[in-house]
């Protein structure tokens, strides 16, 4: 029987599918969610910026409900042989924060859109039910946590992204292409 080692054992295809669908969604929602909070915009503009961050939110959701199952049910290939026990440590520590984040921010955004209340439409096809009821002052709570979080997000998704490519384009150790 071969004995595949760590290192030459790749993520499986379906597990590389949802990264980068996911990692796409984020790289798009952040800068979105940034803009039409913070940047003077026309109404129509504007409302098409919510729209699209409220649906690629909700499309996270979904694919990160898929990613769980997944995760839970088939693992992770084992440890690159090339990280340190500290580096496997922190990747392991930056990846499951990833994943509560990427749980966490379109459930906030959801919740805080149906308490101010306002409709969550997922790219022009079915509307998301409200998941709690009119509460203007617990709107501005869960969205303000959502503001909160995503900058924290920002900054763990950025650290990760520097971490790939340091181990892709630096080290070239073989660890990028586990993902790839
Ligand atoms: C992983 C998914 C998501 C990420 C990373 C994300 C990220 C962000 C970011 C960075 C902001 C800007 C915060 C600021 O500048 O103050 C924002 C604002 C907002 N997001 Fe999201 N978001 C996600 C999902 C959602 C979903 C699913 C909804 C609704 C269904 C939503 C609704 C909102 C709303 C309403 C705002 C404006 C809040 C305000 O006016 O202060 N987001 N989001
Ligand atoms: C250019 C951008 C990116 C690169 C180069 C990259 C690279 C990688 C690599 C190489 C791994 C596997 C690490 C290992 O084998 O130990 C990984 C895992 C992971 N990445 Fe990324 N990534 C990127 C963007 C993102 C984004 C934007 C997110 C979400 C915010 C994300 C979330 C994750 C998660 C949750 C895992 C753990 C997967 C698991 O073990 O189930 N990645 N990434």
């Amino acid at each position: 029987m071969a004995t595949a080692t760590a290192v030459e054992r790749d993520y499986s295809l379906v597990a590389k599918v949802l990264h980068w669908l996911v990692a796409a969604c984020v790289i798009f929602i952040i800068p979105a969610g940034i803009v039409m909070v913070n940047v003077e915009l026309p109404d129509a503009t504007r409302n098409t910026l919510y729209n699209l961050h409220k649906s690629f939110g909700v499309l996270i959701l979904g694919l990160m409900a898929v990613r769980v199952g997944y995760r839970l049910t088939f693992g992770a290939p084992a440890a690159s042989g090339a990280l340190t026990p500290t580096q496997y440590l922190v990747s392991r520590i930056v990846h499951f924060t990833l994943y509560v984040l990427l749980i966490a921010m379109p459930i906030l955004g959801w919740a805080g859109t149906s308490a101010f209340p306002a409709p969550v439409p997922v790219f022009g096809l079915f509307e998301m039910p409200a998941l709690v009821g009119e509460d203007r002052e617990l709107s501005k709570q869960l969205l303000a946590i959502h503001g909160y979080l995503g900058f924290f997000l920002t900054a763990v998704a950025i650290l990760h992204i520097a971490a790939g490519l340091y181990h892709g384009v630096i080290r070239r150790d073989g660890v990028l292409s586990r993902m790839i």
